[in-house]
């Protein structure tokens, strides 16, 4: 049974609207927290495949919603190429050696390390209630870069960018190293059950035109390619968080089957200059979302009228945020719901 869900993202403009939410699942549940508290921290909710399932579910069992993320994360692929992977508290994800410094062939690779995900995606799969759609994801090449590069999250990318305009070739190679466990990690979501995929390149919105087509379009664009040739009929979801004007061309040259809006992006533009009936997913501000009342309502329902012509999938701009009370997600889905357009 397909669902409103995935029957959007494979181009039908279908009442009532299907919405998930990214970052569904984490600190803002307290059953997230609990559970998290008793596994010792994230990477090991991760690593069981049991509890990733549940965490997985949570945001399910609580709201309407119409799709489940797998519970995992983007720096999975660069443990799995073999950098070591540690989440410290208050300060965010870290990786070693950084690439910076040390050569990409100089790691070795684990790919047993992407196995347990698997079997997450097939847990959940099999207490999926009907109609409900399962996505799996994994970074864009570029941004998962931008945390092998550095070794950390940063707020402009400048050591990545550097890297990208000194060296070329070498950041080619890690480029092109992304690409290739990509795809074979999300084919292996795709078999253990993922129903449809989405690439997150959070930080696309760095990047200048040329370096923009270069390493978020090219190498989007080859895993569309290696996923369509295998898996026809999944939907991959494109999401270049900030590439603002570059949208189009981004939708053109990676042949998505959906694309991913931020909040910065203003739906009246983007029904106009994105492709006839190219599913759309987004938009509003998670911080509508922490703030709630009239104002997110109000906003809810401008997003869902620009987009009533094509198929649209309701979702944030970016993640929910931490602090957001729970209460919020469920005023906010009953809006979407109510929407008949
Ligand atoms: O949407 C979902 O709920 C699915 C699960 C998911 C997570 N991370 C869980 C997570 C997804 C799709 C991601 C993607 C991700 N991870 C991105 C791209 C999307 C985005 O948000 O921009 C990036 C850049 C990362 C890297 C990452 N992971 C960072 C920077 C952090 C630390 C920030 C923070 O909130 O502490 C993480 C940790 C992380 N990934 C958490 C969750 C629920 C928080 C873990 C915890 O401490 O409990």
């Amino acid at each position: 049974m397909p669902g409103l869900l995935l029957d959007t993202l494979r181009g039908q403009n279908v009442r009532p609207r299907p919405a998930w939410l990214m970052r569904q699942a984490g600190r803002y549940l307290p059953e997230y927290r609990a559970l998290r508290a008793e596994k010792g921290g994230f990477l090991a909710l991760v690593y069981d495949p049991i509890a990733a399932a549940e965490i997985t579910l949570q945001p399910l069992r609580r709201f309407g919603l119409d799709g489940a993320i797998l519970f995992s994360d983007i720096l999975i692929v660069p443990y799995a190429m073999g950098q070591d992977l540690a989440f410290l508290a208050g300060e965010g994800p870290h990786l070693s050696p950084r690439l910076a410094e040390a050569a990409l062939a100089s790691l070795d690779a684990v790919p047993e390390r992407l196995t347990p995900i698997y079997e997450t995606v097939a847990l959940v799969k099999a207490a999926l209630p009907p109609g409900k759609t399962l996505l799996g994801f994994a970074g864009s090449p570029w941004t998962v870069a931008t945390y092998m590069v550095a070794g950390e999250g940063s707020r402009d990318q400048h050591v990545t960018r550097e890297l990208a305009y000194r060296d070329p070739a070498a950041f080619q190679a890690i480029i092109d190293g992304i690409v290739d466990v990509t795809i074979e990690y999300l084919a292996g979501q795709i078999m253990a059950g993922a129903e449809a995929v989405q690439l997150f390149d959070s930080w696309a919105g760095s990047l200048a035109p040329a370096q923009f087509e270069r390493w978020v379009i090219a190498p989007n664009a080859a895993i569309v390619t290696a996923l369509k040739a295998r898996f026809p009929e999944v939907p991959v979801i494109g999401f270049p968080k900030g590439a603002g004007e570059k949208l189009a061309a981004y939708a053109r040259e990676t042949k998505v089957d959906a694309l991913g809006l931020d909040e910065t992006i203003d739906p009246l533009w983007a029904h106009q200059v994105l492709p006839e009936g190219l599913p759309v997913q987004g938009n509003l501000d998670p911080l509508l979302l922490l703030s709630g009342g009239a104002e997110m309502k109000k906003q809810t329902l401008r997003i869902l009228d620009a987009f009533a012509e094509r198929p649209h999938v309701f979702n944030l701009g970016h993640g929910i945020g931490q602090t957001t009370p729970s209460e919020h997600v469920g005023e906010l889905l009953s809006a979407v719901q109510g929407w008949q357009g």
